[in-house]
């Protein structure tokens, strides 16, 4: 079944790639609430939406829930990178839960507009995808003031008086996104927006990077899970580039069928994935034949978010 898949090629990798500072900061918090607290230290909702994250966190004693409510009172509990709504954070007082918050600063900022929006008295448009964590968690800054657009249809059908202001989620395609905001500025010419774009700087790196490498591949694989956001719109963006592109959790979901053919694969990964799994496909491509790897690298990432003010003095973690 091999024989097809077999030959020399090219890897594209694209740069950047991989883990965000928010991931590798929420992956740090959680490793430091087990060094202080010991085992189990619980998480609502995935830490950050990549399989491998979580079973290794699993490991080291993190149990994952859906619902605070599935936590024993009185435990430690780390939120998400992906954010809580108020209501969350009230649950977690209620039932007199350790809150340790993972909350990447960049979504936080997002709810800090929404809070600001509404207490101007805005309707607030949040462009976003129905059911992400963190849509969840910015819809419920300010629930009976926000309505969810996904796309230009759901704007035609909005019917809102006064002022009107829009926030997106922070994992969108750009240039989609950018869209949806054009139609919204067509029908409400007031619209005001966040003082900086809510896409971040890892979501956008990741599409233009990939974007330099989609023309010359003949098959883009992108290493991510199937709930991971960003992962996804990388996947859409080869496939509106007329190039065949497929997600992997890692190199045991490559199908050999794919390479048939393929004398360039353009390769990356989601701002969940650990780097490690990009090496390792690397070398399973390598097991098709002779690769070359070249890299092509459109920013350099040089951001680090700072740990919760409390944690900042211990010197646990893992080193
Ligand atoms: Fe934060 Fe963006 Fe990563 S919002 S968690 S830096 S993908």
């Amino acid at each position: 079944a091999w024989g097809a898949a077999a030959g020399s090629r090219r890897i594209l990798l694209a740069g950047p790639r991989s883990f965000c500072a928010g991931v590798e900061r929420a992956i740090e918090i959680v490793d430091r609430a087990l060094t202080r607290h010991g085992r189990p230290v619980y998480v609502r909702k995935q830490i950050v939406h990549n399989l491998h994250v979580v079973q290794e966190l699993e490991q080291r004693g993190a149990i994952f829930v859906d619902e605070l409510a599935e936590v024993p009172t009185g435990s430690v509990v780390v939120f998400s990178a992906h954010g809580v709504s108020p209501a969350v954070r009230l649950q977690a007082l209620d039932r007199r839960l350790q809150v340790v918050d993972a909350t990447c600063p960049l979504v936080t900022k997002v709810h800090s507009e929404a809070k600001r929006f509404a207490a101007r008295g805005d309707t607030i448009v949040l462009v976003g995808h129905a059911g992400h964590e963190e849509s969840e968690g910015t819809l419920g800054e300010a629930p009976d003031r926000t309505v969810l657009v996904q796309n230009e249809q759901d704007v035609d059908r909005l019917e809102i008086d006064g002022p009107v202001s829009y926030l997106t989620q922070t994992t969108l395609a750009v240039d989609e996104a950018g869209r949806v905001v054009d139609a919204l500025r067509a029908r409400y010419p007031h619209l005001t927006g966040p003082s900086t774009e809510d896409i971040c700087y890892a979501t956008t790196n990741r599409q233009d990077a990939l974007r330099a490498v989609v023309a010359d591949a003949d098959l883009v694989l992108v290493i991510g899970s199937v709930n991971s956001s960003n992962s996804v719109r990388l996947v859409e963006l080869a496939h509106r580039h007329a190039t065949a592109a497929h997600l992997i959790d890692d190199a045991s979901d490559i199908d050999p069928a794919w390479l048939a053919g393929v004398h360039t694969v353009g390769l990356t990964a989601g701002a969940s994935v650990p780097p490690r799994l990009v090496t390792e496909v690397i070398g399973a491509l390598g097991g098709f034949g002779e690769t070359t790897v070249q890299e092509r690298q459109v920013a350099a990432e040089t951001i680090r978010f700072g740990l919760p003010k409390d944690m900042r003095t211990e010197a646990g973690g893992r080193r």
